[in-house]
């Protein structure tokens, strides 16, 4: 396996065995073409960076028929509102234009529509980039790369502001990414961006952030190395509570903008963790395994006292954590979710059917084994009879 920036040789330090493409919720038919992949991770000891191995083609990720919604979560939704009033706060100063890569349904993109900026996002699914079309989001369909973006003669270093969420850690090509920047940003321009944090993820293992959309998992550490190979620097990190911990990075061109002073906060508090360096894969591993263990005797347990279990939320994440601990409809009835794309499917690699939340509320079960642990709150808020009717819910990570 080879650095997805340096091109260096690394060593997978774990792999979580044969995986399915995450969001490829599937009908029965199409059971017998389904696709994997071995999920193999490593970590680039140059420039810190924990990556995939094998992935799939992006291609057939982000397509027609892509199945996450922004919008779907009205935390996210107020979430993104916050990070638009952020930009306007700390980074608006003669702006004229900005950028989004990896738009989804123009969310975030709709904050800044009231004001005289130009925005534009890039977004390479069909169903998505049509709804924020349809919202009034300028979408361009197509994938945030050199090729594409090079078309765009009349930004070339004169955009302002280059922003995403969730985004970045799913591109592959990096390298080509941060080409295309180059060739947008002004000379005072800067690139922010934020993503699920690897610190976080170690923390609370949970490894299920690992699939085949998450190519990369950030830290600071990697952000500051990586952008100092292309004559950028990172100039400020700020902890998010998203998807379970992210962390939000500022980029700038060498030079030209201050640092915060919080930055030196959070790159030495990872020294310390270890996330810098190969120590950190050892525990990770030894972590993942240990949760799998637990998890596995947790469950097969409540399925000797007899309890009825479901999953609520068919997140991408949940096909890891499935597929990796081989759980199946023989511990698993059927999992809950408000997406009529996944509904009447079933899960990737384990074929667990995916039913409507009614389902959930007409058929109560013992356990609920909540998958979408990172928007606990939101869910919490909405099932409190499952409570009140003595439901227990359970996850792999502390909830
Ligand atoms: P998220 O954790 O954002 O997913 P992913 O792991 O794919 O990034 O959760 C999104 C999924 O959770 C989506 O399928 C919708 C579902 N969901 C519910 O079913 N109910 C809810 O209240 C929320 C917030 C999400």
């Amino acid at each position: 396996m080879n650095c997805k920036i340096t091109g260096k040789k690394i060593k997978p330090f774990m792999s979580f065995g044969k995986m399915p493409i995450a969001n490829g919720f599937l009908k029965k038919k199409d059971f017998k073409n389904e696709f994997f992949f071995e999920m193999e991770v490593g970590f680039s000891k140059e420039i810190s960076l924990f990556q995939l191995n094998n992935h799939p083609n992006p291609k057939l990720m982000f397509n027609k028929n892509y199945p996450f919604f922004t919008g779907s979560s009205k935390v996210m939704v107020k979430h993104f509102a916050n990070y638009a009033k952020w930009i306007k706060n700390n980074y608006f100063n003669h702006t004229k234009n900005l950028i989004e890569i990896g738009s989804n349904d123009g969310t975030f993109l709709k904050n800044f529509n009231s004001n005289k900026i130009k925005n534009i996002g890039f977004e390479p699914s069909k169903n998505v980039a049509d709804i924020a079309t349809k919202n009034g989001v300028k979408t361009i369909n197509k994938f945030f790369n050199y090729k594409n973006v090079s078309k765009l003669k009349n930004l070339k270093n004169k955009t302002d502001i280059i922003c995403a969420a969730n985004a970045i850690c799913h591109v592959p090509n990096l390298k080509d990414l941060i080409y295309g920047i180059d060739f947008l940003l002004n000379k005072n321009g800067v690139f922010i961006f934020e993503e699920p944090y690897l610190g976080s993820m170690f923390k609370k293992v949970s490894y299920d952030q690992i699939y085949d959309e998450h190519i990369f998992m950030f830290s600071g550490t990697a952000v500051k190395k990586i952008f100092d190979l292309f004559d950028m620097e990172l100039i400020d990190l700020i902890k998010q509570p998203t998807h379970g911990g992210s962390m939000r990075y500022v980029v700038a061109r060498k030079g030209q903008r201050d640092r915060s002073k919080s930055l030196s906060n959070i790159l030495d508090e990872e020294k310390l963790n270890n996330l810098d360096n190969y120590k950190f894969c050892e525990q990770f591993k030894m972590n993942c395994e240990n949760s799998r263990h637990r998890l596995k005797k947790l469950l097969k347990n409540f399925k000797k006292d007899g309890k009825k279990i479901a999953g609520y939320a068919a997140t991408s994440k949940s096909t890891t954590v499935l597929n990796y601990c081989k759980i199946g409809t023989d511990i698993i009835d059927y999992i809950c979710d408000t997406t009529d794309e996944k509904i009447n499917k079933y899960s990737p690699g384990m074929h667990i059917p995916i039913a409507p939340i009614k389902h959930f509320r007409e058929n109560v079960p013992d356990i609920a084994y909540l998958f979408a642990w990172n928007h606990k709150q939101e869910i919490f808020n909405k099932e409190k009879e499952f409570i009140s009717k003595k439901g227990k819910w359970i996850s792999h990570v502390d909830l």
